[in-house]
């Protein structure tokens, strides 16, 4: 088997994304974000439907959706039974977990409050980390993707696909993303904000911008399970 030099970079690109939550405050030019929708818009999907549809938010639109959504969030908070009116349209999460999913869950929860210095029941400042959500973790650029209404769970299977495509094309040309499923709660905030039509359901939120090199929480490394353990060869 050869490796050429394009197998090394794409798998180089791939192996170097992660998921970074410290932002630089520095903006991304419109051409860069355009460049980026068009190569991930590559993407296959079910007979090709294409059926993303994607809000780039930044500048003033982006401070009026982090406003009033941290609003909503400190209002939870407060008033925990407030959540009960920013519920997700589709459970991305199960309602029971069970093993070995909630142990990844909860190795992956304690490794970022790990670096954040976040202990047990230090309540405040998990409720703090997580409304860094909620202004894209500083990030200039903030990502909506919606679909219509009408589609089946195919349409969100091919939405990730355009969604890891946004997230490598970035990491390819030195940005880093965020994908994040927290802002769904929010769509009655949100989705009006964007302009969306009726028919129109939010699928997931992300980050993009320039990694703060220098924050720790862009230093969590997630592990992942060996091949062998998750992957059955049957030949008879
Ligand atoms: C669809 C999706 C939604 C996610 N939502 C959030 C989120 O709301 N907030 C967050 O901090 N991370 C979110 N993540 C990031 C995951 O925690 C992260 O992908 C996982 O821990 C693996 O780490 P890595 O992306 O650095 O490889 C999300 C990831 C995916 C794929």
């Amino acid at each position: 088997m050869t490796t050429s030099s394009s197998t090394h970079a794409i798998d180089q690109v791939i192996q170097s994304r992660h998921s970074v939550r410290a932002f630089l405050d520095q903006p991304v030019h419109v051409n860069m974000i355009k460049e980026i929708l068009a190569v991930a818009a590559r993407a296959p999907s079910g007979t090709n439907t294409q059926p993303w549809k994607v809000y780039v938010v930044t500048e003033q639109k982006r401070q009026d959706i982090v406003q009033q959504v941290c609003d909503a969030q400190k209002d939870i908070n407060t008033h925990p039974s407030l959540s009960a009116d920013h519920q997700e349209t589709f459970a991305y999460y199960p309602q029971t977990w069970k093993s070995p999913y909630i142990d990844r869950r909860r190795q992956n929860g304690w490794a970022l409050y790990g670096l954040l210095d976040i202990q047990r029941g230090e309540k405040d400042k998990m409720a703090a980390q997580q409304l860094r959500n909620f202004k894209f973790f500083d990030a200039p650029v903030g990502l909506f993707f919606t679909v219509d209404q009408s589609m089946g769970v195919g349409a969100k299977m091919d939405i990730a696909m355009f969604m890891q495509n946004i997230m490598l094309a970035a990491k390819a040309r030195g940005l880093d993303t965020c994908p994040q499923a927290a802002w769904n709660h929010f769509h009655s905030i949100i989705l009006p904000l964007l302009g969306a039509d009726e028919d129109e359901e939010l699928v997931c939120g992300m980050a993009l911008g320039y990694a703060d090199p220098k924050a720790q929480v862009n230093q969590l490394e997630t592990p992942r399970e060996a091949v062998e353990d998750f992957a059955h060869f049957l030949a008879k």
